[in-house]
């Protein structure tokens, strides 16, 4: 077993990894051309083998799949997709047999429009569940009540002719918006994530958790005085607004107690997906106090840019901001272009994957990986035709949405599909990845999968990483270099550089470290001088009093 029972140590996940799975894409046992829960305890030993500790599924419940599970028709069930309750059970007894930690997704924000408390709902002005989601009648003009947008193009506003009012969506119009401010939508929730807590889940994942509450006067949003690229990209204009009304409103804290105190009850942990104009802010406010969200991530880490300076920031900011609050970072997820490729001006290399591994396990922070970052996945080129990512189908050509991070694990190099499925798989197999499939990459020593396992395991003895303080230095873009401490030990200084250049630089720190050199990664200190090969790292130690 890797890792510490969570009753032992109750801080057990601030120094624990995250690994993320995308059920569709993991492993196909049925041959239907999608992944399934079989699939997922298929491959429990390959994620326990990695040496992390738990596993953040993504939706597997009911739903018509409009946005591949994050629209939940119902939330007590296994969609037959990816099997049923008791494959769901055995994937988690086979789970703690291995020592590791499941954690669901909770989709809270919104139902899918097929959900039976939608159907409901929207049948009259005064049925029971008549004011479960957010309705507004139309202005005397015929418009929508305000200007507030869909992250996913257009209106935030959908007509519906049985009520003759319009519905709110933050996403897809098939996404109708809760109403948070009627408890009993609160309480429907809290009910649901009981039934999986008393199922053994460990902990949950609050997708779109800024997204709860939304303004009950329904004031329109002023436009943004700095234009926002990290949630959105520059060709949506979600990004024009400064989000004032349609989310991160107060009574959310409220609620996030509540959940907590319901999480404590079993023990289980929370992480807050945020996506808001301040959002090292919001990970902040959610997360400080020990009675809300235990940590949360940002979408921050997750844009194209990447100099040291701009995660320097990141990091900096929010341990200025938070005073016992926790983040986790995050660098590839199922809504971001795969890193290998955003980080490398899409020039991917084996280097690199080893680099953004090493670094995002070396932040303060607990870290979340996504399926196939280990191998160093690059994005994958999905033709137009071939797209199933209706976000990417409404911002075609400029953005082409996150199907291309949503394809499918190559397990077996030589395999058809490379082992994902007997069948068609519902995305493509990319093409370069074939060649980095899984059994390929075990049997090489030095590939980015064999490397994050040496370096998961090795972080795991180093408390330092896991709990310890971290300050960072000056270094010549693109290097960051930063210590990280814990009261009487060695502290560890680690330099990456984040580009495609040799750098070599001055670094005081450095003359007094032992170089860490057991993990492989390519880089080098003679005295003060350290020398970084394109996406080098060299770690050293350095004795506790050293300045
Ligand atoms: C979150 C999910 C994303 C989904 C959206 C709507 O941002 O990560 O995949 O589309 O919420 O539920």
């Amino acid at each position: 077993m890797n890792q510490t029972s969570k009753n032992d140590n109750p801080n057990w996940w601030r120094e624990a990894i995250i690994y993320q799975v995308y059920p569709r894409s993991f492993l196909d046992t049925n041959g239907d051309g999608v992944g399934d829960l079989a699939g997922i305890t298929d491959r429990l030993d390959y994620i326990a083998g990695l040496g992390v500790d738990i596993v953040w599924l993504s939706p597997f419940f009911k739903s018509p799949m409009k946005d591949f599970g994050y629209d939940i028709e119902d939330y007590c069930d296994v969609d037959p997709l990816f099997g049923n309750l008791g494959d769901f059970d055995r994937l988690v007894a086979k789970a703690h047999s291995l020592g590791l930690k499941i954690m669901i997704d909770q989709v809270m924000s919104h139902t899918a429009d097929t959900h039976a408390w939608f159907n409901e709902s929207r049948k009259s002005r005064d049925n029971p569940k008549s004011d479960w989601y957010v309705w507004a009648d139309p202005l005397p003009d015929g418009c929508p009540p305000n200007n507030w947008l869909s992250v996913f193009g257009g209106s935030a506003w959908q007509w519906d002719t049985r009520r003759k009012q319009y519905y709110m969506h933050n996403f897809l119009v098939s996404q109708p918006q809760l109403n948070f401010h009627n408890p009993e939508v609160q309480q429907a929730h809290l009910d649901a994530q009981r039934f999986w807590l008393e199922r053994g889940v460990d902990g949950v994942r609050m997708d779109a958790c800024v997204f709860h509450f939304h303004d009950r006067q329904l004031r329109s949003n002023p436009p943004a005085l700095v234009r926002d690229t990290s949630t959105v990209t520059d060709v949506n204009p979600y990004g024009m607004q400064a989000h004032l009304y349609d989310k991160t409103q107060p009574e959310n804290i409220a609620f996030l107690q509540r959940v907590r105190a319901q999480l404590d009850e079993f023990g289980a942990v929370s992480i807050g997906e945020v996506s808001s104009d301040d959002a090292l802010e919001q990970m902040a406010e959610y997360t400080e106090g020990g009675d809300k969200l235990h940590m949360a991530y940002s979408f921050n880490l997750l844009t194209p840019v990447h100099t040291a300076a701009h995660i320097r920031t990141q990091v900096e900011e929010f341990n200025e901001r938070v005073k016992d609050g926790w983040a986790s970072w995050s660098v590839s997820n199922h809504d971001a272009i795969r890193v290998a490729t955003r980080w490398s001006d899409g020039k991917p290399t084996p280097a690199l994957a080893k680099l953004v591994l090493a670094m995002q396990l070396t932040l303060k922070g607990t870290p979340c990986l996504y399926q196939g970052e280990e191998l160093g996945l690059e994005e994958a080129d999905v033709p137009f035709e071939l797209l199933q990512d209706p976000y990417g189908i409404t911002f075609w050509p400029e953005f082409k949405g996150r199907d291309g991070c949503r394809t499918p694990m190559p397990w077996q190099a030589s395999a058809p599909q490379a082992g994902f499925t007997s069948g068609q798989p519902w995305l493509p197999v990319a093409g370069p990845h074939a060649a980095v499939a899984v059994d390929r990459q075990d049997s090489d020593p030095d590939s980015p999968l064999n490397f994050a396992r040496r370096f998961i395991a090795w972080r795991r003895t180093m408390p330092q990483l896991t709990r310890g303080e971290i300050v960072f230095f000056d270094a010549p873009e693109p290097v960051l270099a930063l210590r990280r401490d814990v009261d009487g030990m060695d502290g560890v200084l680690a330099a990456f550089n984040l580009g495609p250049e040799p750098v070599s630089f001055d670094w005081a720190e450095a003359a007094q470290a032992r170089a860490l050199d057991t993990l492989g990664l390519p880089g080098s200190a003679a005295a003060s001088r350290v020398t970084l090969p394109p996406y080098g790292a060299w770690l050293g130690s350095v004795p506790a009093n050293a300045e």
